[in-house]
């Protein structure tokens, strides 16, 4: 199918897992409106001749935030460089990462609301005015120099909007939050993928896939990757609908995309704690999974699709988690005279 007149390479290539991340605006799918803002910033940059605003984007994991810094960072032509929340441990580290930055250079901090408190206070000069304070020295003899910074883009990713401080957010010149995606933008992503990976897939196996990926496009992938597999042992090697049904139903990913951990959580909150409200670490221990997992990855899905709700006092389950377990919802007292 390629056309490539280097067979060996040709080979290789086919070893080595396929990049599926869309290299450049053009290929991203779907957040039509962050698209549109983030293009138009850039242009806006680059047409000056100005250093692009620092960028903060937010979202449940697998939206494409590690994605789309890269894609910013390819349009404007520099380098990313990347590193995480965590991995910066000491402000002497951040010190190390931005005395390296070249003007109009991006820096990519993933996780950047696991920033240590006082990394975090290090960071607000040199996101506004470039400069960097430099303690030498200790005790008495302790003094600070101010560095001068280059002028650099600080492109900053968050699965917890709500855990960044104000003092951080607002020093960013923009806010991005992804979505989920709609199931057309996911089939879409399906079928680039399936291309990419050299699948053949027809549009109804896409659309299963796309239906069964809890509106992510990382999830979309995997499933992907497996219902290849699946076919290729299983089947003739192409994905229909049929065949990506099977393979989901053997990974026990249900028609809504629920997955056993999703399934766990609704049945706990309905059978455990009568419908709720529970709070949610003892909703954790219910379950045997992390609060934080449960925050960041798995209740957001299950609040957008109507399933949960979270209120003051812990989350509740809503009807439709009663069917979707296959019991029918409680009465409440009121509902049984009208
Ligand atoms: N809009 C999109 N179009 C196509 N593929 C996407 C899109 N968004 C994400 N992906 C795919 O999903 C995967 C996860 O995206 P990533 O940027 O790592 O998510 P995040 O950083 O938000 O967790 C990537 O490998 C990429 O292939
Ligand atoms: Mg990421």
């Amino acid at each position: 199918m390629k056309a490539n007149n280097f067979t060996s390479e040709d080979d290789t290539h086919t070893l080595l897992d396929v990049s599926l991340r869309p290299p450049a605006f053009a290929e991203f799918c779907g957040q039509e409106r962050t698209i549109e803002r983030l293009r138009l910033m850039v242009d806006a940059a680059q047409g000056r001749g100005d250093v692009l605003q620092h960028i903060l984007l937010s979202g449940p994991p697998g939206l494409g935030k590690t994605t789309l810094a890269n894609i910013i960072g390819a349009t404007i032509g520099t380098s990313v460089k990347t590193t995480s929340g965590p991995m910066i441990e000491k402000a002497g580290d951040l010190a190390g990462l931005l005395t390296n930055m070249e003007r109009g250079g991006v820096l990519f901090i993933d996780e950047i609301h696991r920033l240590q408190p006082a990394v975090e206070e290090y960071l607000y000069p040199a996101m506004e005015d470039f400069k960097l304070d430099i303690v030498i020295d200790q005790g008495p003899s302790a003094r600070s120099v101010r560095l001068n910074l280059a002028k650099f883009t600080l492109v900053g990713a968050t699965t917890r909007s709500g855990m960044i401080s104000a003092p951080l957010r607002s020093r960013f010149g923009m806010t991005c939050r992804l979505d989920y995606y709609d199931i057309p933008h996911l089939q879409k992503i399906v079928q680039r993928s399936a291309g990419l990976l050299d699948v053949p897939i027809d549009p109804e196996g896409a659309l299963e896939i796309a239906r069964r990926s809890r509106g992510t496009p990382r999830i979309a992938n995997n499933l992907l990757r497996w219902v290849r597999d699946y076919a290729q042992v299983r089947s003739q090697g192409a994905i229909t609908q049929a065949v990506a049904d099977q393979a989901l139903a053997m990974l026990e990913i249900d028609k809504d995309g629920f997955d056993e951990m999703d399934k766990r959580l609704l049945e706990a909150i309905i059978h455990k704690f009568n419908g709720g409200p529970v709070g949610v670490n003892s909703l954790a221990v219910a379950v045997g999974e992390e609060a934080g997992t449960l925050e960041e990855v798995h209740e957001p899905y299950l609040i957008m699709q109507g399933y949960l709700q979270r209120t003051a006092q812990g989350r509740i389950v809503t009807p439709r988690a009663y069917q979707k377990i296959g019991l029918p919802p409680p009465v409440r007292p009121g509902e049984l005279f009208n």
